[in-house]
């Protein structure tokens, strides 16, 4: 981090809505807020580029007017560029595009930031963090999937730990602050380590769902032990 940025970063953390009850997503999302997450997050997959297939911009797009926390689009998809444009008028303010899914990745992450929203890349577990060493300019986060995409409830990938700390060095040496997101088997029991490695951004789906004092409990949580494990890390 520049000398200006602070030694503690913001602590997101942003459920996924894989676990979530879709006939009825709007209340979920409204359940989210009120728990007091910092985003909500969208898995999008087409069953190409992960073995899964959930829900395009026109749901995400009618649950958008239930409630006023920043959405943010997790394109697991082959060929995004054509559907960027859809997911922002749908109302997500952060779109993450998987760098194995763009041909041209610096070109994409500029049309993700004329389009509007944040531009954000995520990393599967096989592939370099140097992919995006040459688009650190367009970036305003990067993701480490600490599980291979495309379901929830799979084991936190702790081989994945010395990824993510690279990943933060190499983004403190961006001109401006880039956060560091992991996506996959956070919860109370992983989310320190990740931490600790250098994520600031933390995607819970089952752990959060699944914590026995509910949403709101969780988020806390994992907020508090996050947050925790930076203090003793700087
Ligand atoms: C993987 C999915 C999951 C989900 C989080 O493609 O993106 O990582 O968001 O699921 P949990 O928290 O249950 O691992």
């Amino acid at each position: 981090m520049g000398s200006s940025d602070p030694v503690i970063p913001p602590i997101l953390i942003v459920p996924s809505v894989l676990p979530a009850d879709f006939a009825r997503l709007g209340d979920e999302c409204r359940d989210l807020e009120a728990a007091g997450v910092d985003r909500i997050q969208f898995d999008v997959m087409d069953g190409r580029f992960v073995p899964n297939l959930t829900f395009g911009p026109d749901v995400i797009a009618a649950v958008r007017p239930t409630v006023a926390v920043p959405f943010e689009a997790h394109l697991m998809i082959e060929e995004p560029d054509h559907l960027v444009p859809r997911f922002v008028e749908a109302g997500c303010d952060t779109i993450i595009v998987h760098a194995e899914t763009c041909v041209h990745l610096h070109r994409t992450l500029a049309a993700v930031r004329e389009f509007g929203a944040s531009p954000a890349v995520a990393l599967n577990p096989h592939t370099p963090l140097e992919v995006v060493a040459n688009v650190l300019d367009l970036c305003e986060m990067v993701l480490i999937m600490t599980v291979n995409p495309g379901f929830g409830g799979q084991a936190y990938l702790s081989t994945m730990e010395p990824k993510i700390a690279a990943a933060r060095a190499l983004l403190d040496t961006a001109d401006h602050w880039i956060d560091l997101e992991v996506d996959g088997g956070i919860g109370p029991s992983t989310i320190t380590e990740a931490a600790v490695a250098g994520a600031n951004v933390f995607i819970s789906g089952s752990a959060l769902y699944r914590h026995v004092g509910g949403l709101g409990a969780a988020t806390d949580e994992l907020r508090q032990l996050a947050g925790k494990a930076w203090a003793n890390r700087t």
